[in-house]
């Protein structure tokens, strides 16, 4: 397994692999990999010649009192579990190697107005931005997202649609702890207490699950969701929503498939969480 800080050096690694005729795959992250990560990772060793991870934690994706200096890193733990995955490449680059001032940016508004992005105004442009960068210096032929990050998977699908990326976007199912929490990073910033608590994800999408059907109003699903988070003192809801699957736009009946979403603060640490509701199961 390769460590590539350049990004000249991994094009002619790549242009190489190109010459040869491999495929290539690429899962884009920002580190402190988890089983949810894993998952990806070993579908993308699967599914193509050339696995390729990249490990950067993306400055431009953080609002200006997030937790860009806090977020958990641990390079060399991740690049043990890239090699035993049989990860061929980790691109690690500086911030310096990735931006320069003054950059230009790539943004979707409407998909990116609702859920995480009202209450992360800047969020997702960082994201396309740096998803856009990386698909142009990897050139990948597939790429993989997790699911737990459902708005962002729509909008990097939209944004390959909308901008001709000649990639297979793949997404991969939420990996949960064995008591229902999604997996996160920043699942690490919680104390004994907050995890407990952050359970109340969880047990809401449970209690979501049981109550939506089709026709169903959204506002009756929504409050008996809202009831199980508000049973637990430590959480703070920011949205708990129900948007169309394509467009993230809010529905009033459940008619067609839907993104079940929300985003909570268990303390000072915002989890997300959802699940999808295809109306033909
Ligand atoms: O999902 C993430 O970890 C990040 O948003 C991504 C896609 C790696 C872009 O920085």
């Amino acid at each position: 397994m390769k460590v590539i800080t350049k990004i000249s050096e991994l094009r002619e690694e790549i242009k190489q692999w190109k010459r040869e005729g491999k495929t290539i795959g690429l899962v884009p992250t920002m580190g402190f990999l988890h089983e949810g990560h894993a998952s990806l990772l070993k579908k993308c060793r699967e599914e193509n010649d050339i696995a390729i991870t990249s490990n950067f934690v993306n400055p431009t994706q953080f609002g200006p009192n997030e937790d860009l200096e806090a977020y958990p890193r641990d390079f060399k733990k991740d690049c043990d579990l890239c090699e035993s995955i049989g990860i061929d490449v980790v691109f690690h680059p500086v911030p310096e190697e990735m931006y320069t001032d003054a950059h230009a940016y790539v943004s979707i508004d409407t998909l990116s107005d609702t859920l995480c992005g009202k209450s992360r105004p800047i969020h997702f442009k960082g994201v396309c931005t740096v998803v856009t960068k990386l698909f142009n210096i990897v050139t990948p032929d597939r790429a993989y997202f997790g699911e737990k990050d459902a708005q962002q998977l729509a909008i990097i699908k939209k944004m390959v649609k909308d901008l001709n990326f000649d990639i297979e976007i793949i997404g991969c199912p939420i990996v949960r702890e064995e008591d229902g929490l999604a997996k996160s990073s920043r699942n690490t910033y919680l104390n004994p207490e907050e995890r407990k608590a952050a359970l109340c994800l969880s047990r809401s999408i449970n209690r979501g699950k049981e109550v939506i059907s089709i026709g169903s109003k959204v506002e009756n699903v929504l409050k008996e969701m809202i009831n199980v988070i508000e049973k637990e003192p430590l959480a703070k809801i920011d949205y708990v929503s129900i948007v169309g699957l394509e467009d993230m736009q809010p529905v009033e009946t459940v008619e067609k498939d839907v993104l079940v979403a929300m985003a909570v603060y268990i303390g000072k640490t915002r989890l997300i969480d959802n699940f999808i509701y295809k109306v033909v199961q």
